[in-house]
């Protein structure tokens, strides 16, 4: 490092002001940062252990759950996806991922990598499947776990998801749902629906930063995984008994430790991530008080004023708007615009971040997230009225004002 980065490098951190409108990480809550800054404590210190406990609570609310085993695994929200599916997984079994976006496919990937053998069907991006679709594979394919996303953000469609547990049952499979990028914001009652393991991160509709991932597992996953268990060599007591099968191939993101960890045993594991507990709690926290019914019609309505913005603005909509996540709004840059030129501009002229795409998608649509602290009317106004400005700039014909006033409208009109 030359010496004038090191100087650089000696400065206090100090961030640029930013309006985060993309796919995740969004602002996080200032009471989120807040309790991050809370002293620490030792993780096993009874105080710190009733916070674990709380905040175990508080997920069971989020979750619309009443699964004991539900924690928090200390990583971002990919911790979360693999240490379900190295849990649950032996090697040769089979598993079905639908894919409908490059998070199905970190499925495929995560999946194979445990030993599995994996089914994966795959859909065009901007659309989910239909639930005869899922049906008809699962009874031919008979898999061991059924492994989805429920939002995927790189296209920002939302999978439907209401009978898909009951479809598991009755064909004797597992179902793992990644709850990353809808947890919050959109409804996903993991015991109605009868979802076995569930997970997340902060980083979108619970307005935290990345780096814990909450996760739920009910009665039936629980017995896959527990039966597993084989205790660490330096905690074993003269009693310890290993489960059958084989040891879960993850030390980290072994369930059956991490579940070990977090119930009365506080059997010793890692050391507890202690700021990103705070994080998670307040998430937490502040989600239930505001009621989950408050929180999804929120991101609704924020979902409603961005589509009506872009739509104003003479854009198209991305995907099948039936399945589209409330949270995240994909659109396409339109034709003799560069959107990597829009996307800088707003950054550099208004602070204001919406994301690009991935894979066949990329530079060819924006997405624009309105979740979790950022759903909001400011937020939403500002990044139309930015991207309106921009684009006017990049000499695309627009009637200016018509997004803003568009969603001002859809939040004037439906504010409670
Ligand atoms: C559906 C989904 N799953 C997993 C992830 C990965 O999350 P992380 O980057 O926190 O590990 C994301 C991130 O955008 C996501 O949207």
């Amino acid at each position: 490092m030359d010496e004038a980065r090191m100087v650089e490098a000696l400065q206090e951190l100090n961030p640029a002001p930013r309006l985060l409108m993309g796919p995740g990480p969004i602002n996080a809550d200032p009471r989120v940062l807040r309790a991050m800054s809370a002293p620490l404590l030792g993780q096993f210190d009874p105080q710190f252990r009733e916070y674990m406990s709380q905040t175990a609570e508080l997920f069971r609310r989020v979750f619309q759950t009443a699964n004991h085993a539900t924690l928090v695994v200390d990583g971002t929200a990919r911790s979360g996806i693999e240490a379900a599916l190295v849990s649950l997984i032996e090697p040769g079994d089979r598993v079905l991922v639908p894919v409908f976006g490059r998070f199905g496919h970190l499925k495929v990937e995560i999946a194979k990598r445990c030993g599995a053998q994996v089914r994966a069907i795959e859909t065009d991006w901007g659309s989910v499947f239909p639930d005869e679709v899922l049906e008809k594979e699962i009874r031919k394919y008979k898999p061991n776990l059924v492994a989805v996303s429920h939002g995927d953000t790189s296209t920002t469609m939302a999978q439907p998801l209401a009978g898909l547990g009951r479809l598991c049952r009755e064909h004797d499979a597992l179902l793992y749902v990644d709850a990353t990028a809808t947890l919050g914001g959109v409804d996903l009652p993991a015991d109605a629906w009868q979802l076995d393991v569930v997970s997340a991160g902060l980083q979108k509709c619970l307005g935290g930063p990345s780096g814990a991932a909450p996760l739920t597992l009910n009665a039936r996953a629980a017995q896959r995984i527990f039966r597993r268990r084989h205790t660490e060599q330096g905690l074993r007591t003269s009693d310890a008994v290993d489960g059958e099968g084989s040891a879960i191939r993850s030390n980290y993101l072994d369930l059956a430790m991490i579940a070990d960890y977090w119930s009365e045993k506080a059997l010793n594991h890692h050391t507890e991530a202690t700021s990103m507990l705070y994080a998670a709690r307040e998430c937490a926290r502040i989600l239930v008080k505001e009621g989950l019914a408050n929180a999804f019609a929120r991101h609704a309505r924020a979902s409603d004023a961005v589509t009506a913005g872009l739509r104003a603005m003479g854009l198209a909509l991305f995907g099948d708007q039936k399945h589209k996540m409330a949270n995240i709004t994909g659109v396409f840059v339109p034709p003799g615009v560069d959107g990597e030129k829009v996307r800088r501009a707003l950054l550099s002229h208004f602070a204001v971040e919406i994301g690009t795409s991935f894979g066949p998608l990329h530079g060819k649509i924006w997405r624009i997230g309105a979740m979790g602290y950022n759903a909001r009317a400011d937020a939403v106004l500002a990044t139309l009225g930015a991207l309106e400005a921009v684009l006017a700039g990049e000499g695309f014909k627009i009637q200016r004002g018509a997004a803003v006033d568009a969603a001002l409208a859809v939040f004037r009109h439906r504010a409670d």
